[in-house]
């Protein structure tokens, strides 16, 4: 995945695969945000809000939520990641373009194979170009069933993570 979205322009922390279990990347430092991507609602949104599980969303909607696992990784606006100087305000609409274009490219890589993207987590950080003097923001993650909320096209059976969250069996079929 992270090959064709590099092939189409996405700047990824992806160097080189070495094999089947080790990769070579690049070292970036970590914006301490998790940018969150819904196209349908369900999991925490469904239950936070109360919007009803399923319910296709009119356009993408981003969410933003601070990497601290002592809190929770808690919901933040990026009001917060201002204040707190997470993030310039520069680099999160960076982010939020590349994080829309992920989407969509993403979306389409699924839906040709029968599989619609439901929500994705994905975070990103930030690496120095010598050429250019600044630093540059790549997609430093991975993106897997694990980051990821997939659901068959047809059926809507849950093929990610949550046949392991909620305990819904046939995980190695998914
Ligand atoms: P959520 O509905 O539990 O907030 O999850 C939204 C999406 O983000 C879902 O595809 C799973 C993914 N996710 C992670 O990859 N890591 C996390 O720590 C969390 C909370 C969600």
């Amino acid at each position: 995945l992270l090959n064709s979205l590099s092939q189409c322009g996405i700047q990824t922390h992806l160097l080189k695969r070495l094999n089947m279990r080790e990769q070579l990347i690049k070292k970036a430092e970590i914006i301490p945000i998790e940018f969150i991507v819904r196209n349908i609602a369900t999991g925490s949104l469904s239950k936070r809000l109360g919007i009803a599980e399923g319910t296709v969303l009119n356009k993408p909607l981003l969410e933003y939520y601070l990497k601290n696992d002592e809190l929770g990784d808690p919901i933040i606006t990026k009001e917060h990641i201002y204040s707190f100087e997470w993030a310039a305000k520069k680099e999160i609409e960076i982010i939020d373009k590349m994080t829309l274009r992920i989407n969509d490219l993403l979306q389409g890589i699924f839906r040709a194979v029968g599989i619609k993207l439901v929500d994705f987590k994905i975070e990103y950080g930030r690496v120095w170009n010598n050429s250019k003097g600044v630093n540059e923001i790549i997609l430093a993650d991975e993106i897997s069933p694990d980051t990821c909320r997939l659901w068959d096209m047809k059926t809507d059976k849950k093929l990610d993570k949550d046949r392991f969250r909620k305990d819904l069996g046939n995980v190695i079929e998914a």
